[in-house]
Protein backbone atom coordinates (compact mmCIF):
# COMPACT_ATOMS: atom_id res chain seq x y z
CA UNK A 1 0.00 0.00 0.00
CA UNK A 2 1.08 3.34 -0.86
CA UNK A 3 -0.11 6.65 0.92
CA UNK A 4 0.17 9.25 -1.59
CA UNK A 5 -0.47 12.58 -0.73
CA UNK A 6 -2.29 14.48 -3.60
CA UNK A 7 -1.96 18.31 -3.78
CA UNK A 8 -3.85 19.49 -7.12
CA UNK A 9 -3.05 23.04 -6.17
CA UNK A 10 -4.27 25.94 -8.44
CA UNK A 11 -5.56 26.61 -11.75
CA UNK A 12 -5.86 23.71 -14.32
CA UNK A 13 -3.63 21.50 -11.43
CA UNK A 14 -6.77 20.04 -10.10
CA UNK A 15 -7.83 18.91 -14.02
CA UNK A 16 -4.70 17.25 -14.82
CA UNK A 17 -4.24 15.42 -11.23
CA UNK A 18 -7.95 13.87 -11.80
CA UNK A 19 -6.94 12.07 -14.46
CA UNK A 20 -2.96 11.13 -12.90
CA UNK A 21 -5.44 9.42 -10.87
CA UNK A 22 -7.77 7.54 -12.70
CA UNK A 23 -4.93 6.48 -14.37
CA UNK A 24 -2.90 5.08 -10.91
CA UNK A 25 -6.59 4.15 -10.22
CA UNK A 26 -6.85 1.55 -13.04
CA UNK A 27 -3.89 -0.24 -12.00
CA UNK A 28 -5.10 -0.43 -8.66
CA UNK A 29 -7.21 -2.94 -9.99
CA UNK A 30 -5.53 -5.81 -11.40
CA UNK A 31 -1.75 -5.03 -10.65
CA UNK A 32 -0.83 -5.47 -7.17
CA UNK A 33 -1.00 -2.48 -6.20
CA UNK A 34 -2.78 -0.57 -3.72
CA UNK A 35 -3.31 3.10 -2.77
CA UNK A 36 -3.97 5.49 0.09
CA UNK A 37 -4.55 8.53 -1.55
CA UNK A 38 -4.97 12.07 0.23
CA UNK A 39 -6.05 15.17 -0.77
CA UNK A 40 -4.54 18.83 0.52
CA UNK A 41 -5.60 21.75 -0.09
CA UNK A 42 -2.46 23.23 0.49
CA UNK A 43 -3.08 26.16 -2.29
CA UNK A 44 -3.92 29.79 -3.55
CA UNK A 45 -8.06 29.48 -2.24
CA UNK A 46 -7.00 28.32 1.27
CA UNK A 47 -4.11 31.48 1.00
CA UNK A 48 -6.66 33.91 0.11
CA UNK A 49 -9.03 32.57 2.83
CA UNK A 50 -6.42 31.84 5.67
CA UNK A 51 -2.99 33.49 4.71
CA UNK A 52 -1.67 30.23 5.07
CA UNK A 53 1.03 28.75 2.64
CA UNK A 54 3.12 25.36 3.69
CA UNK A 55 2.78 25.58 7.65
CA UNK A 56 4.52 23.26 9.66
CA UNK A 57 1.44 21.44 10.29
CA UNK A 58 1.31 20.18 6.73
CA UNK A 59 4.78 19.31 6.51
CA UNK A 60 3.85 17.49 9.90
CA UNK A 61 0.99 15.96 7.89
CA UNK A 62 3.20 14.99 5.17
CA UNK A 63 5.49 13.47 6.29
CA UNK A 64 3.34 10.52 7.02
CA UNK A 65 3.27 9.55 3.51
CA UNK A 66 5.43 7.61 0.73
CA UNK A 67 4.98 10.57 -1.45
CA UNK A 68 3.32 13.64 -2.86
CA UNK A 69 1.65 14.14 -6.38
CA UNK A 70 1.13 17.78 -7.01
CA UNK A 71 -0.67 19.29 -9.68
CA UNK A 72 0.98 23.03 -9.99
CA UNK A 73 0.16 26.23 -7.79
CA UNK A 74 0.28 29.79 -9.22
CA UNK A 75 -3.02 32.29 -9.16
CA UNK A 76 -3.24 35.63 -10.91
CA UNK A 77 -4.93 36.72 -7.52
CA UNK A 78 -1.72 36.60 -5.76
CA UNK A 79 1.25 38.79 -6.31
CA UNK A 80 3.93 36.48 -7.84
CA UNK A 81 6.14 34.64 -5.75
CA UNK A 82 3.92 34.21 -2.69
CA UNK A 83 2.58 30.70 -3.63
CA UNK A 84 5.68 29.78 -6.05
CA UNK A 85 7.89 30.16 -2.69
CA UNK A 86 5.47 29.62 -0.14
CA UNK A 87 4.18 26.45 -1.42
CA UNK A 88 6.26 24.94 -4.14
CA UNK A 89 9.81 25.68 -3.25
CA UNK A 90 8.74 25.51 0.42
CA UNK A 91 7.90 21.82 -0.03
CA UNK A 92 11.03 20.65 -2.44
CA UNK A 93 13.36 22.41 0.50
CA UNK A 94 11.25 21.08 3.73
CA UNK A 95 11.61 17.65 2.23
CA UNK A 96 15.30 18.09 1.11
CA UNK A 97 14.20 16.97 -2.70
CA UNK A 98 17.91 17.97 -4.25
CA UNK A 99 17.17 16.43 -7.79
CA UNK A 100 15.19 17.33 -9.90
CA UNK A 101 14.53 14.56 -12.73
CA UNK A 102 13.17 15.96 -15.93
CA UNK A 103 13.03 13.14 -18.62
CA UNK A 104 12.55 14.98 -22.15
CA UNK A 105 12.17 12.19 -24.41
CA UNK A 106 10.58 13.00 -28.37
CA UNK A 107 7.39 12.46 -28.62
CA UNK A 108 7.41 11.34 -32.51
CA UNK A 109 5.69 12.74 -34.13
CA UNK A 110 4.44 15.47 -31.86
CA UNK A 111 8.36 16.81 -32.10
CA UNK A 112 8.35 20.65 -32.97
CA UNK A 113 11.41 20.79 -34.61
CA UNK A 114 11.46 20.81 -38.50
CA UNK A 115 13.77 17.88 -39.18
CA UNK A 116 12.71 14.07 -38.17
CA UNK A 117 14.62 13.50 -35.35
CA UNK A 118 14.80 10.79 -32.54
CA UNK A 119 16.13 11.22 -29.24
CA UNK A 120 16.03 10.89 -25.35
CA UNK A 121 17.03 13.12 -23.00
CA UNK A 122 17.32 12.78 -19.53
CA UNK A 123 17.72 16.58 -17.54
CA UNK A 124 18.93 16.80 -13.89
CA UNK A 125 18.29 20.02 -12.20
CA UNK A 126 19.78 20.86 -9.10
CA UNK A 127 16.88 21.69 -6.98
CA UNK A 128 17.22 23.81 -3.95
CA UNK A 129 20.18 26.32 -4.23
CA UNK A 130 21.49 28.54 -7.03
CA UNK A 131 19.67 31.75 -7.94
CA UNK A 132 16.69 29.89 -5.72
CA UNK A 133 18.13 29.96 -2.55
CA UNK A 134 15.58 32.84 -1.30
CA UNK A 135 18.09 35.60 -0.02
CA UNK A 136 17.57 38.94 -1.22
CA UNK A 137 16.23 42.32 -0.69
CA UNK A 138 16.29 45.82 -1.51
CA UNK A 139 18.04 49.05 -0.24
CA UNK A 140 16.34 52.07 -0.51
CA UNK A 141 19.05 55.55 -0.70
CA UNK A 142 21.72 53.38 -1.72
CA UNK A 143 22.24 52.19 1.85
CA UNK A 144 20.84 49.60 3.74
CA UNK A 145 21.30 46.13 5.60
CA UNK A 146 19.97 42.84 4.88
CA UNK A 147 19.42 40.25 7.23
CA UNK A 148 19.73 37.01 5.43
CA UNK A 149 18.89 33.33 6.12
CA UNK A 150 19.01 29.96 4.03
CA UNK A 151 17.94 26.79 5.95
CA UNK A 152 18.40 23.62 4.36
CA UNK A 153 18.96 19.91 5.79
CA UNK A 154 22.80 20.43 5.36
CA UNK A 155 23.46 23.83 6.88
CA UNK A 156 21.49 26.61 8.65
CA UNK A 157 23.35 29.45 6.91
CA UNK A 158 22.85 33.52 7.81
CA UNK A 159 24.55 36.21 5.49
CA UNK A 160 24.41 40.12 6.55
CA UNK A 161 24.80 42.54 3.24
CA UNK A 162 25.70 45.88 4.00
CA UNK A 163 25.25 48.27 1.22
CA UNK A 164 26.96 51.78 1.04
CA UNK A 165 26.55 53.55 -2.31
CA UNK A 166 27.23 56.86 -3.28
CA UNK A 167 24.23 57.27 -5.70
CA UNK A 168 20.47 57.93 -4.00
CA UNK A 169 18.97 55.04 -6.06
CA UNK A 170 16.95 52.04 -4.68
CA UNK A 171 19.11 49.03 -5.15
CA UNK A 172 17.83 44.76 -5.04
CA UNK A 173 19.67 41.72 -4.61
CA UNK A 174 19.00 38.41 -5.44
CA UNK A 175 21.98 36.45 -3.94
CA UNK A 176 23.27 32.75 -5.60
CA UNK A 177 24.84 30.08 -3.74
CA UNK A 178 25.77 26.50 -4.07
CA UNK A 179 27.72 24.31 -1.52
CA UNK A 180 30.35 21.69 -2.26
CA UNK A 181 28.25 18.75 -0.45
CA UNK A 182 25.03 20.04 -2.25
CA UNK A 183 26.48 19.51 -5.74
CA UNK A 184 28.68 16.49 -4.68
CA UNK A 185 25.10 14.33 -3.99
CA UNK A 186 23.43 16.01 -6.82
CA UNK A 187 26.44 15.24 -9.03
CA UNK A 188 26.84 11.45 -7.36
CA UNK A 189 22.77 10.82 -8.18
CA UNK A 190 23.30 11.89 -11.76
CA UNK A 191 26.65 9.93 -12.62
CA UNK A 192 25.05 6.78 -10.78
CA UNK A 193 21.53 7.13 -13.20
CA UNK A 194 23.87 7.68 -16.52
CA UNK A 195 26.10 4.74 -15.45
CA UNK A 196 22.80 3.02 -14.94
CA UNK A 197 21.43 3.60 -18.25
CA UNK A 198 24.89 2.45 -19.52
CA UNK A 199 26.17 6.06 -20.81
CA UNK A 200 29.59 7.48 -20.44
CA UNK A 201 29.25 10.83 -20.86
CA UNK A 202 27.56 14.16 -19.36
CA UNK A 203 26.90 17.73 -20.43
CA UNK A 204 27.22 19.71 -17.64
CA UNK A 205 25.52 23.40 -17.92
CA UNK A 206 26.13 26.92 -16.50
CA UNK A 207 27.62 30.19 -16.88
CA UNK A 208 30.88 29.72 -15.52
CA UNK A 209 32.20 32.31 -17.62
CA UNK A 210 30.00 35.25 -16.14
CA UNK A 211 29.35 34.09 -12.44
CA UNK A 212 32.18 32.26 -12.38
CA UNK A 213 32.28 32.15 -8.07
CA UNK A 214 29.29 30.02 -8.20
CA UNK A 215 29.82 28.00 -11.28
CA UNK A 216 33.46 28.15 -10.25
CA UNK A 217 32.93 26.00 -7.48
CA UNK A 218 30.13 24.05 -9.70
CA UNK A 219 32.52 22.99 -12.02
CA UNK A 220 35.68 22.06 -9.46
CA UNK A 221 33.08 19.12 -8.43
CA UNK A 222 31.95 18.06 -11.34
CA UNK A 223 35.76 17.87 -12.91
CA UNK A 224 36.57 15.90 -9.45
CA UNK A 225 33.38 13.43 -9.58
CA UNK A 226 33.60 12.64 -13.41
CA UNK A 227 36.89 11.79 -13.18
CA UNK A 228 36.37 9.81 -10.09
CA UNK A 229 33.31 8.11 -12.06
CA UNK A 230 35.20 8.13 -15.14
CA UNK A 231 32.75 9.49 -17.33
CA UNK A 232 33.55 12.03 -20.01
CA UNK A 233 32.70 15.27 -19.02
CA UNK A 234 31.52 18.49 -21.37
CA UNK A 235 30.68 21.47 -19.89
CA UNK A 236 28.15 23.82 -21.92
CA UNK A 237 27.13 27.50 -21.56
CA UNK A 238 23.34 27.66 -21.07
CA UNK A 239 23.40 30.28 -23.71
CA UNK A 240 24.82 27.85 -26.67
CA UNK A 241 23.38 24.96 -25.16
CA UNK A 242 19.92 26.81 -25.93
CA UNK A 243 21.08 26.89 -29.62
CA UNK A 244 22.29 23.15 -29.79
CA UNK A 245 19.01 21.71 -28.17
CA UNK A 246 16.93 23.21 -30.95
CA UNK A 247 19.71 22.44 -33.27
CA UNK A 248 20.98 18.87 -32.49
CA UNK A 249 18.82 17.56 -29.43
CA UNK A 250 20.20 14.16 -30.46
CA UNK A 251 24.10 14.79 -29.48
CA UNK A 252 22.95 14.92 -26.04
CA UNK A 253 22.10 11.80 -23.17
CA UNK A 254 22.22 13.34 -19.55
CA UNK A 255 22.21 17.04 -18.82
CA UNK A 256 23.01 18.29 -15.65
CA UNK A 257 21.95 22.19 -14.84
CA UNK A 258 22.18 24.68 -11.74
CA UNK A 259 18.49 24.88 -10.53
CA UNK A 260 17.85 28.89 -12.58
CA UNK A 261 18.98 27.28 -16.17
CA UNK A 262 17.91 23.51 -15.21
CA UNK A 263 14.14 25.41 -15.02
CA UNK A 264 14.38 26.79 -18.14
CA UNK A 265 16.32 24.65 -20.33
CA UNK A 266 13.32 21.92 -19.46
CA UNK A 267 10.60 24.39 -20.94
CA UNK A 268 12.63 24.42 -23.99
CA UNK A 269 13.15 20.75 -24.42
CA UNK A 270 9.40 20.39 -23.50
CA UNK A 271 8.12 21.84 -26.23
CA UNK A 272 11.29 20.97 -28.54
CA UNK A 273 9.79 16.95 -27.75
CA UNK A 274 6.44 18.01 -28.06
CA UNK A 275 5.06 20.55 -25.90
CA UNK A 276 4.80 21.27 -22.04
CA UNK A 277 1.61 19.09 -21.96
CA UNK A 278 4.00 16.49 -22.43
CA UNK A 279 6.61 16.77 -19.84
CA UNK A 280 7.04 15.49 -16.21
CA UNK A 281 9.62 16.02 -13.71
CA UNK A 282 10.84 14.48 -10.29
CA UNK A 283 12.06 16.36 -7.50
CA UNK A 284 14.23 13.44 -5.44
CA UNK A 285 14.94 12.77 -1.96
CA UNK A 286 16.47 9.71 -2.52
CA UNK A 287 16.22 8.96 1.20
CA UNK A 288 13.27 11.19 1.97
CA UNK A 289 9.61 12.12 0.36
CA UNK A 290 10.01 12.56 -3.19
CA UNK A 291 7.29 14.72 -4.95
CA UNK A 292 6.15 14.42 -8.56
CA UNK A 293 4.78 16.71 -10.57
CA UNK A 294 4.12 18.18 -14.38
CA UNK A 295 7.26 20.90 -15.70
CA UNK A 296 4.38 23.19 -16.50
CA UNK A 297 2.30 25.70 -14.52
CA UNK A 298 -1.40 26.22 -13.70
CA UNK A 299 -1.90 28.13 -16.69
CA UNK A 300 -4.85 30.05 -15.11
CA UNK A 301 -6.08 30.89 -18.67
CA UNK A 302 -7.25 27.38 -19.23
CA UNK A 303 -8.82 26.67 -15.39
CA UNK A 304 -11.89 24.37 -15.68
CA UNK A 305 -12.16 24.41 -19.53
CA UNK A 306 -11.58 20.74 -20.04
CA UNK A 307 -9.09 20.96 -22.80
CA UNK A 308 -5.81 21.17 -21.47
CA UNK A 309 -3.09 18.07 -21.91
CA UNK A 310 -3.28 16.09 -18.88
CA UNK A 311 -0.25 13.34 -19.93
CA UNK A 312 2.39 15.41 -18.23
CA UNK A 313 0.57 14.84 -14.90
CA UNK A 314 -0.06 11.16 -16.17
CA UNK A 315 3.41 10.71 -16.87
CA UNK A 316 4.26 12.03 -13.44
CA UNK A 317 2.35 9.70 -11.59
CA UNK A 318 4.87 6.96 -14.23
CA UNK A 319 7.84 9.08 -12.66
CA UNK A 320 6.52 8.32 -8.64
CA UNK A 321 6.28 4.35 -9.48
CA UNK A 322 9.47 4.26 -10.59
CA UNK A 323 10.58 5.96 -7.60
CA UNK A 324 8.68 3.81 -5.33
CA UNK A 325 10.01 0.77 -6.98
CA UNK A 326 7.29 -0.43 -9.45
CA UNK A 327 9.37 0.64 -12.50
CA UNK A 328 6.77 -2.43 -13.89
CA UNK A 329 3.88 -0.04 -13.15
CA UNK A 330 5.63 2.54 -14.58
CA UNK A 331 6.30 0.97 -18.13
CA UNK A 332 2.86 -0.02 -17.80
CA UNK A 333 1.84 4.29 -17.79
CA UNK A 334 3.92 5.13 -20.34
CA UNK A 335 2.96 2.17 -22.86
CA UNK A 336 -0.73 3.21 -22.23
CA UNK A 337 0.25 6.83 -22.96
CA UNK A 338 1.68 5.73 -26.63
CA UNK A 339 -1.30 3.40 -27.18
CA UNK A 340 -4.04 6.43 -26.99
CA UNK A 341 -1.80 8.82 -28.16
CA UNK A 342 -0.81 6.16 -31.40
CA UNK A 343 -4.88 5.45 -31.62
CA UNK A 344 -5.04 9.12 -32.64
CA UNK A 345 -6.31 10.14 -29.17
CA UNK A 346 -4.55 13.74 -28.18
CA UNK A 347 -5.80 17.00 -27.12
CA UNK A 348 -5.59 20.61 -28.66
CA UNK A 349 -1.79 21.28 -27.93
CA UNK A 350 -0.98 18.15 -30.00
CA UNK A 351 -3.39 19.29 -32.76
CA UNK A 352 -5.90 17.08 -31.69
CA UNK A 353 -9.79 17.24 -31.02
CA UNK A 354 -9.97 14.95 -27.61
CA UNK A 355 -10.37 16.58 -23.83
CA UNK A 356 -8.33 16.56 -20.81
CA UNK A 357 -10.62 13.75 -20.02
CA UNK A 358 -10.88 11.89 -22.95
CA UNK A 359 -7.39 11.82 -23.09
CA UNK A 360 -7.45 10.39 -19.54
CA UNK A 361 -9.72 7.96 -20.41
CA UNK A 362 -8.07 6.86 -23.29
CA UNK A 363 -4.30 6.07 -21.51
CA UNK A 364 -6.95 4.01 -18.85
CA UNK A 365 -8.71 2.07 -21.85
CA UNK A 366 -5.07 1.13 -23.20
CA UNK A 367 -3.89 -0.10 -19.76
CA UNK A 368 -6.99 -2.26 -19.22
CA UNK A 369 -6.82 -3.79 -22.66
CA UNK A 370 -3.18 -4.23 -21.67
P1 LIG B 1 2.42 27.58 -17.52
O1 LIG B 1 3.33 26.42 -17.63
O2 LIG B 1 1.35 27.47 -16.51
O3 LIG B 1 1.70 27.82 -18.93
C1 LIG B 1 2.37 28.35 -20.06
C2 LIG B 1 1.62 27.91 -21.31
O4 LIG B 1 1.98 26.55 -21.59
C3 LIG B 1 0.12 27.88 -21.22
O5 LIG B 1 -0.45 29.12 -21.47
C4 LIG B 1 -0.24 26.85 -22.26
O6 LIG B 1 -0.21 27.43 -23.53
C5 LIG B 1 0.90 25.86 -22.15
N1 LIG B 1 0.57 24.73 -21.27
C6 LIG B 1 0.96 24.56 -19.98
N2 LIG B 1 0.49 23.40 -19.51
C7 LIG B 1 -0.19 22.81 -20.51
C8 LIG B 1 -0.92 21.59 -20.62
N3 LIG B 1 -1.01 20.72 -19.61
N4 LIG B 1 -1.50 21.30 -21.81
C9 LIG B 1 -1.41 22.16 -22.84
N5 LIG B 1 -0.74 23.32 -22.80
C10 LIG B 1 -0.15 23.65 -21.62
O7 LIG B 1 3.32 28.86 -17.28
P2 LIG B 1 2.94 30.37 -16.86
O8 LIG B 1 1.73 30.80 -17.62
O9 LIG B 1 4.19 31.12 -16.97
O10 LIG B 1 2.58 30.26 -15.32
C11 LIG B 1 1.28 30.20 -14.79
C12 LIG B 1 1.37 30.10 -13.28
O11 LIG B 1 1.93 28.83 -12.91
C13 LIG B 1 2.29 31.15 -12.64
O12 LIG B 1 1.70 31.53 -11.42
C14 LIG B 1 3.58 30.41 -12.40
O13 LIG B 1 4.34 30.94 -11.36
C15 LIG B 1 3.07 29.03 -12.06
N6 LIG B 1 3.99 27.91 -12.29
C16 LIG B 1 3.91 26.87 -11.42
C17 LIG B 1 4.64 25.73 -11.65
C18 LIG B 1 4.51 24.59 -10.69
O14 LIG B 1 3.66 24.60 -9.83
N7 LIG B 1 5.32 23.56 -10.82
C19 LIG B 1 5.47 25.64 -12.78
C20 LIG B 1 5.52 26.73 -13.66
C21 LIG B 1 4.76 27.85 -13.42
C1 LIG C 1 9.01 24.77 -12.30
C2 LIG C 1 8.47 26.15 -12.00
C3 LIG C 1 8.99 26.61 -10.65
C4 LIG C 1 10.51 26.66 -10.72
C5 LIG C 1 8.43 27.97 -10.17
C6 LIG C 1 6.93 28.03 -10.24
C7 LIG C 1 8.90 28.29 -8.78
O1 LIG C 1 8.79 27.03 -13.01
O2 LIG C 1 8.73 23.83 -11.52
O3 LIG C 1 9.64 24.60 -13.34
O4 LIG C 1 11.06 27.67 -11.16
O5 LIG C 1 11.12 25.69 -10.32
MN1 LIG D 1 9.61 26.06 -14.77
Amino acid sequence: MFKVAVLPGDGIGPEVVKEGMKVLKVLAENHSVQFDFQEMDINSERYLRTGKLLTAEDVEQLKKFDTIYLGAVGDDRVKPGVLEKGILLALRFQFDQFINHRPAPMWKPFGRLKRDMDFNIDVFRENTEDYYVGAGGRVQEGHGKLNLEIKRNLYDMRVQLQADADAKDEFAFEIGMMSRKNIERFADFSLTYAKMIGEKKITVIDKANVCSNIYGLWRDVWSEKCKHANVELSYMYVDAMTMALVKNPDKFRVIAAPNMFGDIITDLLAEVTGGLGMAPGGNINPKGISMFEPVHGSAPKYKGMNTINPIATILAAKLMLDNLGRRDLGDIINRGVRTALDQGVYTHDLGGKATTSEMGDAVVAAIRRG
